[in-house]
Protein backbone atom coordinates (compact mmCIF):
# COMPACT_ATOMS: atom_id res chain seq x y z
CA UNK A 1 0.00 0.00 0.00
CA UNK A 2 1.81 3.33 -1.29
CA UNK A 3 0.52 6.56 1.03
CA UNK A 4 2.60 9.22 -0.45
CA UNK A 5 1.64 11.75 -2.67
CA UNK A 6 3.37 12.14 -6.42
CA UNK A 7 5.27 15.48 -7.53
CA UNK A 8 2.51 16.89 -8.62
CA UNK A 9 -0.07 16.74 -5.80
CA UNK A 10 2.68 17.70 -3.93
CA UNK A 11 3.68 21.07 -5.86
CA UNK A 12 -0.33 21.83 -6.01
CA UNK A 13 -0.58 20.94 -2.35
CA UNK A 14 2.76 23.21 -1.87
CA UNK A 15 1.17 26.06 -4.15
CA UNK A 16 -1.98 26.31 -1.89
CA UNK A 17 -0.74 26.33 1.11
CA UNK A 18 1.85 29.47 0.14
CA UNK A 19 -1.68 31.26 -1.73
CA UNK A 20 -3.21 30.63 1.57
CA UNK A 21 -0.18 32.12 3.81
CA UNK A 22 0.06 35.02 1.35
CA UNK A 23 -2.59 35.88 0.13
CA UNK A 24 -6.04 34.77 2.66
CA UNK A 25 -4.21 35.32 6.00
CA UNK A 26 -4.04 38.95 5.85
CA UNK A 27 -7.49 40.04 5.70
CA UNK A 28 -9.53 36.92 6.73
CA UNK A 29 -10.11 38.42 10.32
CA UNK A 30 -11.26 41.39 8.74
CA UNK A 31 -13.73 39.54 6.01
CA UNK A 32 -15.08 37.42 9.11
CA UNK A 33 -15.97 40.60 10.92
CA UNK A 34 -17.42 42.50 8.26
CA UNK A 35 -18.89 39.42 6.26
CA UNK A 36 -17.13 40.53 3.17
CA UNK A 37 -17.24 38.41 0.33
CA UNK A 38 -13.49 37.55 -0.72
CA UNK A 39 -13.93 38.93 -4.18
CA UNK A 40 -10.14 39.58 -5.23
CA UNK A 41 -9.51 36.20 -3.46
CA UNK A 42 -11.71 34.41 -5.38
CA UNK A 43 -10.35 36.29 -8.74
CA UNK A 44 -6.76 35.04 -7.79
CA UNK A 45 -8.12 31.18 -6.83
CA UNK A 46 -9.75 31.30 -10.40
CA UNK A 47 -6.35 32.49 -12.14
CA UNK A 48 -4.51 29.93 -10.21
CA UNK A 49 -7.15 27.10 -11.71
CA UNK A 50 -8.69 25.94 -7.94
CA UNK A 51 -12.24 27.03 -8.90
CA UNK A 52 -12.10 24.22 -12.01
CA UNK A 53 -9.84 21.68 -10.48
CA UNK A 54 -10.61 18.43 -11.96
CA UNK A 55 -12.55 19.67 -15.17
CA UNK A 56 -11.56 18.36 -18.27
CA UNK A 57 -8.45 20.58 -20.04
CA UNK A 58 -11.13 20.40 -23.05
CA UNK A 59 -13.58 22.76 -20.98
CA UNK A 60 -10.80 24.85 -19.23
CA UNK A 61 -10.15 23.00 -16.05
CA UNK A 62 -6.90 21.72 -14.46
CA UNK A 63 -7.57 18.15 -15.20
CA UNK A 64 -6.33 17.22 -11.90
CA UNK A 65 -7.62 14.32 -9.69
CA UNK A 66 -9.94 14.22 -6.07
CA UNK A 67 -6.66 13.64 -4.54
CA UNK A 68 -5.42 16.96 -5.28
CA UNK A 69 -8.52 18.46 -4.73
CA UNK A 70 -8.64 17.84 -1.58
CA UNK A 71 -5.26 18.67 -0.95
CA UNK A 72 -5.70 22.38 -1.83
CA UNK A 73 -9.43 22.27 -0.06
CA UNK A 74 -7.38 20.95 3.11
CA UNK A 75 -4.56 23.56 2.61
CA UNK A 76 -7.09 26.59 2.35
CA UNK A 77 -9.76 25.46 4.96
CA UNK A 78 -6.87 25.97 7.36
CA UNK A 79 -6.70 29.57 7.02
CA UNK A 80 -10.17 30.66 5.75
CA UNK A 81 -12.66 28.23 5.49
CA UNK A 82 -15.07 31.02 3.50
CA UNK A 83 -12.58 30.92 0.93
CA UNK A 84 -12.72 27.17 0.77
CA UNK A 85 -16.01 26.83 0.85
CA UNK A 86 -16.53 29.03 -2.51
CA UNK A 87 -14.11 26.41 -4.14
CA UNK A 88 -16.03 23.41 -2.61
CA UNK A 89 -19.32 24.75 -4.36
CA UNK A 90 -17.71 25.84 -7.41
CA UNK A 91 -15.88 22.77 -8.42
CA UNK A 92 -17.78 19.43 -6.88
CA UNK A 93 -21.04 20.80 -6.89
CA UNK A 94 -21.67 23.39 -10.00
CA UNK A 95 -18.58 21.98 -12.14
CA UNK A 96 -18.53 18.22 -11.57
CA UNK A 97 -22.28 18.90 -12.05
CA UNK A 98 -22.34 19.94 -15.51
CA UNK A 99 -18.96 17.73 -16.43
CA UNK A 100 -20.53 14.52 -15.69
CA UNK A 101 -24.02 15.18 -16.39
CA UNK A 102 -24.55 18.45 -18.91
CA UNK A 103 -24.55 17.62 -22.45
CA UNK A 104 -22.28 18.93 -24.80
CA UNK A 105 -23.89 22.78 -25.98
CA UNK A 106 -24.37 23.12 -21.93
CA UNK A 107 -20.56 22.56 -21.19
CA UNK A 108 -19.40 24.93 -24.04
CA UNK A 109 -21.58 27.53 -22.74
CA UNK A 110 -21.38 27.03 -18.95
CA UNK A 111 -18.52 24.79 -17.64
CA UNK A 112 -16.03 26.96 -19.47
CA UNK A 113 -16.68 29.78 -17.68
CA UNK A 114 -16.70 28.18 -14.43
CA UNK A 115 -13.91 26.35 -14.33
CA UNK A 116 -11.74 29.25 -15.29
CA UNK A 117 -13.48 31.51 -12.72
CA UNK A 118 -14.58 33.69 -15.09
CA UNK A 119 -18.42 32.76 -13.76
CA UNK A 120 -18.80 31.60 -10.43
CA UNK A 121 -21.90 28.75 -9.53
CA UNK A 122 -24.12 27.95 -7.01
CA UNK A 123 -26.13 24.65 -6.03
CA UNK A 124 -29.86 25.15 -5.01
CA UNK A 125 -31.60 22.43 -3.70
CA UNK A 126 -32.32 23.45 -0.11
CA UNK A 127 -35.67 25.02 0.88
CA UNK A 128 -37.39 26.32 3.68
CA UNK A 129 -38.85 22.85 4.24
CA UNK A 130 -36.83 20.44 2.37
CA UNK A 131 -33.05 20.39 3.81
CA UNK A 132 -32.19 16.97 4.77
CA UNK A 133 -35.93 15.91 3.48
CA UNK A 134 -34.43 16.85 -0.05
CA UNK A 135 -37.58 14.43 -2.12
CA UNK A 136 -39.97 17.24 -0.40
CA UNK A 137 -39.40 19.74 -3.04
CA UNK A 138 -41.39 22.82 -3.17
CA UNK A 139 -39.78 24.64 -5.85
CA UNK A 140 -41.82 23.88 -9.49
CA UNK A 141 -40.96 23.86 -13.25
CA UNK A 142 -43.82 23.88 -15.33
CA UNK A 143 -43.45 22.14 -18.74
CA UNK A 144 -44.28 24.78 -21.35
CA UNK A 145 -42.71 22.93 -24.31
CA UNK A 146 -40.02 24.75 -24.92
CA UNK A 147 -39.23 26.60 -21.92
CA UNK A 148 -40.21 25.89 -17.85
CA UNK A 149 -41.80 27.80 -15.39
CA UNK A 150 -40.11 27.98 -12.46
CA UNK A 151 -41.82 29.06 -9.12
CA UNK A 152 -40.20 28.95 -5.42
CA UNK A 153 -37.72 29.64 -2.91
CA UNK A 154 -34.29 28.21 -2.20
CA UNK A 155 -32.66 28.77 1.28
CA UNK A 156 -29.16 28.84 2.57
CA UNK A 157 -27.40 29.33 -0.80
CA UNK A 158 -23.62 29.15 -1.05
CA UNK A 159 -22.80 31.94 -3.31
CA UNK A 160 -26.09 32.84 -3.73
CA UNK A 161 -25.43 37.10 -4.49
CA UNK A 162 -22.02 36.50 -5.65
CA UNK A 163 -22.98 33.20 -8.46
CA UNK A 164 -23.37 34.14 -11.67
CA UNK A 165 -25.03 30.52 -12.71
CA UNK A 166 -27.48 28.65 -10.52
CA UNK A 167 -27.82 24.67 -10.82
CA UNK A 168 -31.61 24.88 -9.21
CA UNK A 169 -33.49 21.75 -8.29
CA UNK A 170 -37.63 22.13 -8.72
CA UNK A 171 -40.59 19.50 -9.00
CA UNK A 172 -41.51 19.06 -12.47
CA UNK A 173 -44.38 16.40 -12.00
CA UNK A 174 -45.68 15.66 -7.81
CA UNK A 175 -46.99 12.46 -8.41
CA UNK A 176 -43.63 10.97 -9.66
CA UNK A 177 -42.65 12.08 -6.43
CA UNK A 178 -38.12 11.98 -6.61
CA UNK A 179 -38.68 10.60 -9.99
CA UNK A 180 -40.79 14.13 -11.21
CA UNK A 181 -38.02 16.40 -10.29
CA UNK A 182 -35.57 17.94 -12.48
CA UNK A 183 -32.22 20.21 -12.19
CA UNK A 184 -31.88 23.38 -14.29
CA UNK A 185 -29.07 26.15 -15.25
CA UNK A 186 -30.57 29.58 -13.85
CA UNK A 187 -28.83 32.73 -15.02
CA UNK A 188 -28.45 35.73 -12.86
CA UNK A 189 -30.40 38.47 -13.69
CA UNK A 190 -33.14 36.31 -15.55
CA UNK A 191 -36.46 38.08 -15.33
CA UNK A 192 -38.52 36.93 -12.00
CA UNK A 193 -35.31 35.52 -10.12
CA UNK A 194 -34.44 37.63 -6.86
CA UNK A 195 -31.75 37.63 -4.45
CA UNK A 196 -32.66 37.71 -1.25
CA UNK A 197 -31.30 38.94 1.97
CA UNK A 198 -28.01 37.75 3.04
CA UNK A 199 -27.95 35.46 6.04
CA UNK A 200 -25.90 36.91 9.16
CA UNK A 201 -23.86 33.45 10.27
CA UNK A 202 -22.29 32.12 12.89
CA UNK A 203 -19.04 31.33 10.99
CA UNK A 204 -17.72 31.18 7.43
CA UNK A 205 -18.83 34.64 7.20
CA UNK A 206 -16.96 35.73 4.42
CA UNK A 207 -19.08 33.45 2.04
CA UNK A 208 -22.37 34.95 1.00
CA UNK A 209 -25.63 32.41 1.98
CA UNK A 210 -28.79 33.97 0.65
CA UNK A 211 -32.26 32.57 -0.09
CA UNK A 212 -33.59 32.58 -3.84
CA UNK A 213 -36.65 33.85 -4.82
CA UNK A 214 -38.11 32.31 -8.12
CA UNK A 215 -40.99 34.30 -9.16
CA UNK A 216 -42.43 32.45 -13.13
CA UNK A 217 -38.76 32.63 -14.17
CA UNK A 218 -38.76 31.09 -17.70
CA UNK A 219 -36.02 28.25 -18.46
CA UNK A 220 -35.28 26.93 -21.46
CA UNK A 221 -35.63 23.65 -21.85
CA UNK A 222 -32.11 23.34 -23.27
CA UNK A 223 -31.18 24.04 -19.79
CA UNK A 224 -32.41 21.13 -18.12
CA UNK A 225 -29.40 18.54 -16.93
CA UNK A 226 -29.81 15.17 -18.40
CA UNK A 227 -33.71 13.63 -18.83
CA UNK A 228 -37.05 14.63 -17.37
CA UNK A 229 -36.75 13.28 -13.84
CA UNK A 230 -33.15 12.88 -13.58
CA UNK A 231 -33.05 15.88 -11.14
CA UNK A 232 -33.06 14.06 -7.93
CA UNK A 233 -30.23 11.67 -9.16
CA UNK A 234 -28.35 14.37 -10.05
CA UNK A 235 -28.35 16.21 -6.85
CA UNK A 236 -27.81 13.00 -4.80
CA UNK A 237 -24.87 11.77 -7.17
CA UNK A 238 -23.48 15.68 -7.10
CA UNK A 239 -23.73 15.58 -3.43
CA UNK A 240 -22.01 12.52 -2.98
CA UNK A 241 -18.35 14.16 -4.75
CA UNK A 242 -19.45 17.54 -2.70
CA UNK A 243 -18.86 15.91 0.76
CA UNK A 244 -15.53 14.72 0.04
CA UNK A 245 -14.74 18.07 -0.51
CA UNK A 246 -16.62 19.19 2.95
CA UNK A 247 -14.78 16.81 4.52
CA UNK A 248 -11.54 18.11 3.42
CA UNK A 249 -12.37 21.57 4.51
CA UNK A 250 -13.02 20.06 7.97
CA UNK A 251 -10.12 18.17 7.71
CA UNK A 252 -8.04 21.93 7.41
CA UNK A 253 -10.00 23.63 10.04
CA UNK A 254 -9.13 21.12 12.24
CA UNK A 255 -5.55 20.98 11.12
CA UNK A 256 -5.25 24.74 11.09
CA UNK A 257 -6.55 24.90 14.61
CA UNK A 258 -4.02 22.00 15.73
CA UNK A 259 -1.01 24.20 14.17
CA UNK A 260 -2.26 27.17 15.83
CA UNK A 261 -2.44 25.52 18.96
CA UNK A 262 1.00 23.71 18.92
CA UNK A 263 2.94 26.31 17.91
CA UNK A 264 1.37 28.82 20.87
CA UNK A 265 2.17 25.85 23.25
CA UNK A 266 5.58 26.17 22.53
CA UNK A 267 5.79 29.99 23.35
CA UNK A 268 3.19 30.14 26.00
CA UNK A 269 4.58 30.32 29.53
CA UNK A 270 2.86 28.94 32.95
CA UNK A 271 4.05 27.70 36.19
CA UNK A 272 7.89 27.95 34.97
CA UNK A 273 7.82 26.68 31.65
CA UNK A 274 6.21 26.29 28.21
CA UNK A 275 2.86 24.63 28.53
CA UNK A 276 3.84 22.42 25.92
CA UNK A 277 5.52 20.87 28.54
CA UNK A 278 2.80 20.12 31.13
CA UNK A 279 1.10 16.70 30.34
CA UNK A 280 -2.64 18.22 30.52
CA UNK A 281 -1.59 19.92 26.94
CA UNK A 282 1.12 17.68 25.50
CA UNK A 283 -1.90 14.84 26.19
CA UNK A 284 -4.41 17.33 24.30
CA UNK A 285 -2.20 18.09 21.50
CA UNK A 286 -1.60 13.81 20.93
CA UNK A 287 -5.32 13.80 20.73
CA UNK A 288 -5.90 16.26 18.38
CA UNK A 289 -3.34 14.62 15.73
CA UNK A 290 -4.37 11.01 16.06
CA UNK A 291 -7.95 12.01 15.27
CA UNK A 292 -6.16 14.14 12.33
CA UNK A 293 -4.42 11.65 10.90
CA UNK A 294 -7.40 9.28 11.24
CA UNK A 295 -10.14 12.32 9.49
CA UNK A 296 -6.95 12.83 6.86
CA UNK A 297 -6.59 8.67 6.22
CA UNK A 298 -10.84 8.66 5.67
CA UNK A 299 -10.75 11.89 3.48
CA UNK A 300 -7.82 10.33 0.86
CA UNK A 301 -9.72 7.19 1.03
CA UNK A 302 -13.07 8.95 -0.34
CA UNK A 303 -11.06 11.15 -2.84
CA UNK A 304 -8.79 7.82 -4.03
CA UNK A 305 -12.52 5.46 -3.81
CA UNK A 306 -13.29 8.43 -6.56
CA UNK A 307 -10.51 8.73 -8.71
CA UNK A 308 -10.69 4.84 -8.88
CA UNK A 309 -13.81 4.82 -10.29
CA UNK A 310 -15.25 2.92 -7.08
CA UNK A 311 -18.63 3.99 -5.26
CA UNK A 312 -18.07 7.00 -2.88
CA UNK A 313 -21.25 7.42 -1.39
CA UNK A 314 -20.65 5.58 1.70
CA UNK A 315 -16.84 6.69 2.01
CA UNK A 316 -17.70 10.22 1.42
CA UNK A 317 -20.29 10.22 3.99
CA UNK A 318 -17.63 8.43 6.56
CA UNK A 319 -15.20 11.12 6.01
CA UNK A 320 -17.40 14.00 6.25
CA UNK A 321 -19.24 12.86 9.58
CA UNK A 322 -15.84 11.96 11.07
CA UNK A 323 -13.76 14.72 10.01
CA UNK A 324 -16.47 17.18 10.56
CA UNK A 325 -16.89 16.05 14.45
CA UNK A 326 -12.99 16.18 14.61
CA UNK A 327 -13.26 19.55 13.49
CA UNK A 328 -15.50 20.53 16.62
CA UNK A 329 -13.14 18.41 18.72
CA UNK A 330 -10.14 19.68 18.08
CA UNK A 331 -10.95 23.35 17.33
CA UNK A 332 -12.77 23.64 20.72
CA UNK A 333 -9.81 22.05 22.36
CA UNK A 334 -7.62 24.65 20.31
CA UNK A 335 -9.25 27.52 21.81
CA UNK A 336 -9.01 25.34 25.89
CA UNK A 337 -5.00 25.55 24.57
CA UNK A 338 -5.04 29.17 23.97
CA UNK A 339 -6.73 29.51 27.19
CA UNK A 340 -8.08 33.70 27.57
CA UNK A 341 -6.48 34.26 24.30
CA UNK A 342 -8.64 31.55 22.63
CA UNK A 343 -11.45 33.82 22.99
CA UNK A 344 -9.91 36.82 21.08
CA UNK A 345 -10.22 37.03 17.38
CA UNK A 346 -6.48 38.22 17.02
CA UNK A 347 -5.53 34.64 17.31
CA UNK A 348 -7.43 32.66 14.98
CA UNK A 349 -9.06 29.77 16.70
CA UNK A 350 -12.14 30.87 17.78
CA UNK A 351 -13.16 31.49 13.97
CA UNK A 352 -11.99 27.94 13.47
CA UNK A 353 -14.12 27.20 16.02
CA UNK A 354 -16.71 28.99 14.31
CA UNK A 355 -16.39 27.82 11.38
CA UNK A 356 -16.22 24.55 11.88
CA UNK A 357 -19.35 23.82 13.33
CA UNK A 358 -21.36 24.38 9.47
CA UNK A 359 -19.27 21.03 8.26
CA UNK A 360 -21.99 19.31 10.36
CA UNK A 361 -24.61 20.64 8.85
CA UNK A 362 -23.97 21.37 5.09
CA UNK A 363 -24.33 19.06 2.24
CA UNK A 364 -25.80 16.50 4.63
CA UNK A 365 -25.86 16.73 8.42
CA UNK A 366 -24.43 14.24 10.52
CA UNK A 367 -27.13 12.64 10.47
CA UNK A 368 -28.09 12.70 6.86
CA UNK A 369 -24.63 10.85 6.44
CA UNK A 370 -25.33 8.44 8.81
CA UNK A 371 -28.66 7.45 6.78
CA UNK A 372 -26.26 6.88 3.81
CA UNK A 373 -23.21 5.47 5.89
CA UNK A 374 -26.33 2.56 7.19
CA UNK A 375 -28.13 2.19 3.82
CA UNK A 376 -25.08 0.93 2.40
CA UNK A 377 -23.81 -1.33 5.19
CA UNK A 378 -27.45 -2.82 5.03
CA UNK A 379 -28.05 -2.98 1.20
CA UNK A 380 -26.26 -6.67 0.61
N1 LIG B 1 -26.95 8.17 -6.11
C1 LIG B 1 -27.93 7.81 -6.95
N2 LIG B 1 -29.21 7.67 -6.56
C2 LIG B 1 -29.50 7.86 -5.27
C3 LIG B 1 -28.52 8.22 -4.34
C4 LIG B 1 -27.20 8.39 -4.81
N3 LIG B 1 -26.19 8.75 -4.01
N4 LIG B 1 -29.10 8.35 -3.11
C5 LIG B 1 -30.41 8.08 -3.29
N5 LIG B 1 -30.64 7.78 -4.59
C6 LIG B 1 -31.91 7.38 -5.21
C7 LIG B 1 -32.42 6.09 -4.58
O1 LIG B 1 -31.86 4.96 -5.19
C8 LIG B 1 -33.90 6.20 -4.82
O2 LIG B 1 -34.20 5.88 -6.15
P1 LIG B 1 -35.22 4.66 -6.53
O3 LIG B 1 -36.46 4.89 -5.72
O4 LIG B 1 -35.40 4.82 -7.98
O5 LIG B 1 -34.51 3.42 -6.14
C9 LIG B 1 -34.15 7.70 -4.73
O6 LIG B 1 -32.91 8.35 -4.94
C10 LIG B 1 -34.71 8.12 -3.39
O7 LIG B 1 -33.81 7.63 -2.43
P2 LIG B 1 -34.22 7.43 -0.91
O8 LIG B 1 -35.50 6.64 -0.82
O9 LIG B 1 -33.03 6.90 -0.20
O10 LIG B 1 -34.56 8.94 -0.50
P3 LIG B 1 -34.84 9.56 0.90
O11 LIG B 1 -35.93 10.53 0.74
O12 LIG B 1 -34.97 8.50 1.94
O13 LIG B 1 -33.54 10.46 1.17
C11 LIG B 1 -31.32 11.08 1.65
C12 LIG B 1 -32.24 10.10 0.97
C13 LIG B 1 -29.94 10.44 1.57
C14 LIG B 1 -31.67 11.36 3.08
C15 LIG B 1 -31.33 12.40 0.81
O14 LIG B 1 -32.58 13.04 0.89
C16 LIG B 1 -30.25 13.39 1.22
O15 LIG B 1 -29.08 13.20 0.87
N6 LIG B 1 -30.63 14.47 1.95
C17 LIG B 1 -29.69 15.53 2.33
C18 LIG B 1 -29.64 16.56 1.27
C19 LIG B 1 -28.45 17.44 1.40
O16 LIG B 1 -27.32 16.98 1.48
N7 LIG B 1 -28.70 18.75 1.38
C20 LIG B 1 -27.63 19.70 1.40
C21 LIG B 1 -27.94 20.83 0.50
S1 LIG B 1 -26.72 21.30 -0.60
C22 LIG B 1 -25.59 22.25 0.23
O17 LIG B 1 -25.54 22.27 1.42
C23 LIG B 1 -24.68 22.97 -0.67
C24 LIG B 1 -24.05 24.17 -0.06
O18 LIG B 1 -24.57 25.26 -0.15
C25 LIG B 1 -22.73 24.06 0.56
Amino acid sequence: MDFSLSEEQLMIRDAARDFARTELLPGVIERDNHQKFPTEQVKKMGELGFLGMMVDPKYGGGGMDTVSYVLVMEELSKIDASCSVIVSVNNSLVCYGLQAYGNEEQKQKYLTKLATGEKLGAFCLSEPEAGSDATSQRTTAIDKGDHYILNGTKNWITNGGSADYYLVIAQTDKEKKHKGINAFIVEKGWEGFEIGPKEDKLGIRGSDTHSLIFNDVKVPKENRIGEDGFGFTFAMKTLSGGRIGIAAQALGIAAGAYDLAREYSKVRKAFGTEICNHQAIAFKLADMHTSIEAARHLVMKAAWDKDQGNNYDMSGAMAKLYASQVAMDVTVEAVQVHGGNGYVKEYHVERLMRDAKITQIYEGTSEIQKIVISRGLLRD
